[in-house]
């Protein structure tokens, strides 16, 4: 008999227990991490491996040459009820070396030992150079067929539906970096249609750093940690970057929206997206029109506070991850609306006197507004993340008939880097049969052989032209080829230099900043305040002063006055501009699915909770109910969190069902007289957090006292207190709509 393995009879009365329990439970939150809840003693009769869960999906079981199979998506995956060697021979025993005798040395002809250990050995593979830590999801994308007019691309067709995967991430951090950073953020589609896949691989920022990617790398190395002490991680609050920006004025703009709100997103979900760049479309008649492409998040563009932000890294470093992935296992399907602005295809490629090929400008929505073509909806989660997520292999090059390139010098850097950096990336030239990138399209690309070759390629003659194979494959017709559009090229001559129109670096973060409303400027200036308060030398942070005195004067001012420094004057004319509203997060309402809504209790105070949840759920928002103490409360009622494991930056809203006395695990504390305070301290620093982060607060029954230890009262904006628990949930649900309570703060930015 095992020693180690609890009597049977003791494991089996707990599984009952366990079980009654269950049954006990209220509809599961999202983020169980199997689809079964486990016994507490190990299994012993063989079973197949369990289903997934419900919210998860693997990629298509296409061939590694994009043909569609019988096989379902999950035949991928390992089967079979009994564990055994890599090459499917069943084993007795997996926990012992072969060794010769109990005590004896390790015998080399262990293969299973080797095998094990080998393969363990190389699980992982280089991260991505940039963008390397990241969330994904499957969806579908349903085109309106308003793209018609300008585009051939069967994707953009009324009802056509297009299997997608999207992968968002952070740029700077490495892997395992923390969520909530400070940074740009990616959203990179790949479109799986039937003419080939498109994937249209953008970020949550409108503009780009620099206007030809050859400084892609000079860039990239004044973002990552310094290279002695490989320190700051995730961070461009550092020297190195405030020098290379403040020297290289073309990344003003890019810096006047990484220091917005936009560069800290609430939720994944909640970001815009772009393409920046400005594409070629072609419609069925070969006329061409000029286009950029947005993604409007049907949440709304909502933020973090940087204080919660900063507490999030160190709480929740998956904070954005867990979001996206609880939000669709919870129904609430993230969506967004894809849409165009259209500009003519002239020789001078410009619009309104915008350059349509400096990718560090934006066409203000006022001047193109954005036409809506298509929706997106992610409603799977990943199966296995190394699989999909990690795998995954983007690319601006992979484009359809009807979307083509301009001659952005950014975009062209980018045509060589990706497929570049995959190569060694992924291991070699046959990543696209990774099952993630297989195309929904037949390939038949003669390329041949190369590491991980899964394809089994008939014939002799992968070589065009041949008689041999019969002459296949065929060249295709101009119905149904990828054909470049023809552009002519000006007779020039060859040098090293951007386009005058290129040289304005500063009228649109102008632009950008006077269309903010006072309290998202009120962030910018913080945020630059804050990110040059931590470079240690002093000239980079006069340098980048002088670049913010040409952009706008109180922008200068207010940042100075918080470095301690004089505000430089202005040494260039002002631009002048016109605000674009459209720029601006705030002043909208959105649909509040998908948010979190904490409930403090405690267990005297438990009445009328059953319905307050369920109208939270019915609402498409997630309730967690926070008490003293996990587990069961009375009225069958289940605590998610308690005054331990909550912290406010989980909760999009808080509510107050009682004032709970502290609780036997809480740390000693006093209030302002010196006494010991009447409410769990916990309880009163999530109040408090709430509050100055700006987020609705409603309390009912002996809710005033926590309000008041925390310093809120029922007058202040955005505090309901009231005595009907379901009227104060409503109007906290109202406040949602526009995310945040600004009113209750004065702005010191005008
Ligand atoms: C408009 C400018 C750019 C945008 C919107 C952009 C966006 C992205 C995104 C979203 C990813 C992550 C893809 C994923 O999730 O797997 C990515 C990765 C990457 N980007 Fe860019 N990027 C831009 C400019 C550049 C430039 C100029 C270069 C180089 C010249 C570059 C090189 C790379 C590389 C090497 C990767 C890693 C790819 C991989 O390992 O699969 N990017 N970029």
């Amino acid at each position: 008999m095992d020693p180690y393995k609890p009597a049977k009879i003791v494991m089996d009365a707990l599984d009952k227990a366990v079980a009654k329990v269950t049954a006990l439970l209220p509809p599961a939150i999202p983020g169980a991490p199997a689809s079964e809840p486990p016994p507490v003693s190990p299994p012993d009769e063989p079973r197949e491996p369990l289903p997934r869960k419900a919210d998860q999906a693997s990629p298509a079981a296409r061939t590694p040459t994009g043909a569609e199979t019988e096989a379902p998506a999950d035949a991928v995956g390992q089967r079979g009820e009994y564990l055994t060697t890599g090459q499917g021979a069943r084993l007795y025993d997996t926990d012992h070396s072969l060794k010769a005798g109990e005590r004896g040395p390790t015998l080399l002809q262990d293969h299973h030992l080797r095998e094990k250990i080998t393969h363990f050995d190389h699980e992982r593979i280089p991260e991505r150079v940039v963008h390397a830590r990241g969330a994904a999801a499957h969806g579908v994308f349903v085109g309106y067929g308003t793209a018609a007019k300008v585009c051939k691309a069967e994707l953009f067709g009324k009802g056509t539906q297009t299997p997608v995967f999207v992968r968002f991430s952070t740029v700077v951090g490495s892997r395992g970096s923390a969520d909530a950073v400070r940074d740009t953020r990616g959203f990179a589609t790949k479109f799986y249609t039937g003419q080939g896949t498109f994937d249209l691989v953008g970020n949550n920022i409108p503009v780009f750093f620099i206007q030809d990617g050859i400084k892609f790398p000079d860039i990239i190395h004044a973002a990552k940690p310094h290279p002695d002490r490989e320190i700051p991680q995730a961070q461009s609050a550092h020297d190195t970057f405030w020098d290379f920006v403040s020297l290289h004025t073309e990344a003003t703009h890019h810096v006047m929206w990484q220091m917005s709100d936009r560069a800290i997103p609430r939720s994944y979900r909640m970001m815009e997206g772009f393409g920046i760049h400005t594409f070629r479309l072609v419609n069925a008649e070969g006329e061409t029109a000029l286009v950029k492409f947005h993604w409007k998040p049907r949440a709304g563009v909502h933020s973090l506070v940087w204080e919660e932000a900063q507490l999030i890294n160190g709480v929740d470093p998956d904070f954005h991850r867990r979001d996206l992935a609880d939000a669709i296992e919870s129904g609430a399907f993230p969506q967004w609306e894809l849409g165009i602005q259209v500009f003519p295809d002239t020789p001078k490629q410009t619009f309104e006197g915008i350059d349509l090929l400096d990718p560090t400008k934006i066409v203000p929505e006022e001047l193109a507004p954005v036409q809506p073509i298509g929706m997106m909806t992610l409603n799977r989660n990943p199966t296995n993340f190394f699989a999909e997520t990690e795998q995954v292999a983007f690319h601006p090059g992979h484009l359809v008939p009807g979307i083509d390139i301009t001659d952005d010098p950014l975009l062209a850097a980018r045509l060589f880097s990706y497929l570049d950096t995959q190569l060694t990336r992924l291991g070699g030239p046959n990543f696209a049969q990774i099952p993630i990138n297989r195309p929904h399209a037949p390939v038949n690309d003669m390329f041949r052989d190369g590491f991980h070759q899964d394809a089994v390629h008939a014939g002799v003659a992968p070589y065009k032209p041949n008689t041999l194979d019969g002459g296949c494959p065929f060249m295709a017709g101009e119905g149904t080829a990828y054909i470049e559009v023809p552009q002519a090229v000006a007779r020039s001559t060859k040098l090293r230099r951007s386009p005058a129109s290129f040289a304005d670096h500063l009228s649109q973060p102008r632009l950008f900043w006077r269309s903010l409303t006072p309290v998202e400027r009120e962030h910018v200036v913080r945020a630059f305040t804050f990110e040059l308060g931590k470079c240690y030398e002093q000239a980079i942070k006069e340098r980048e002063l002088q670049v913010l005195a040409n952009v706008d004067g109180e922008l200068c001012a207010q940042v100075a006055a918080g470095l301690g420094l004089p505000a430089p004057e202005p040494n260039q004319p002002a631009h002048q501009v016109t605000a674009s509203p459209a720029l601006s997060q705030l002043g909208r309402t959105w649909p509040p699915d998908g948010r979190t809504i904490g409930i403090v209790v405690d267990s005297d105070h438990l009445n009328g909770l059953r319905g307050l949840t369920g109208a939270i759920t019915a609402a498409g928002m997630v309730p967690l109910i926070i008490a003293a103490h996990g587990g069961s409360l009375d009225d069958g009622l289940h605590a998610q969190r308690t005054f331990l494991t909550a912290r406010s930056v989980e909760f999009d809203a808080l509510l107050l069902a009682a004032s709970p006395p502290p609780a036997r695990d809480a740390p000693a504390s006093r209030n302002g007289t010196g006494k010991p305070s009447p409410v769990d301290p916990r309880v009163v620093t999530m109040v408090e957090e709430c509050f100055r982060h700006a987020k609705a607060i409603g309390g009912w029954g002996s809710a005033k006292a926590a309000l008041e230890a925390a310093g809120a009262t029922t007058g202040d904006p955005g505090v309901i207190v009231g005595d009907d628990p379901t009227e104060v949930l409503n109007h906290v649900i109202e406040l949602l709509g526009t995310h945040r309570v600004w009113e209750r703060f004065p702005t010191t930015v005008s």
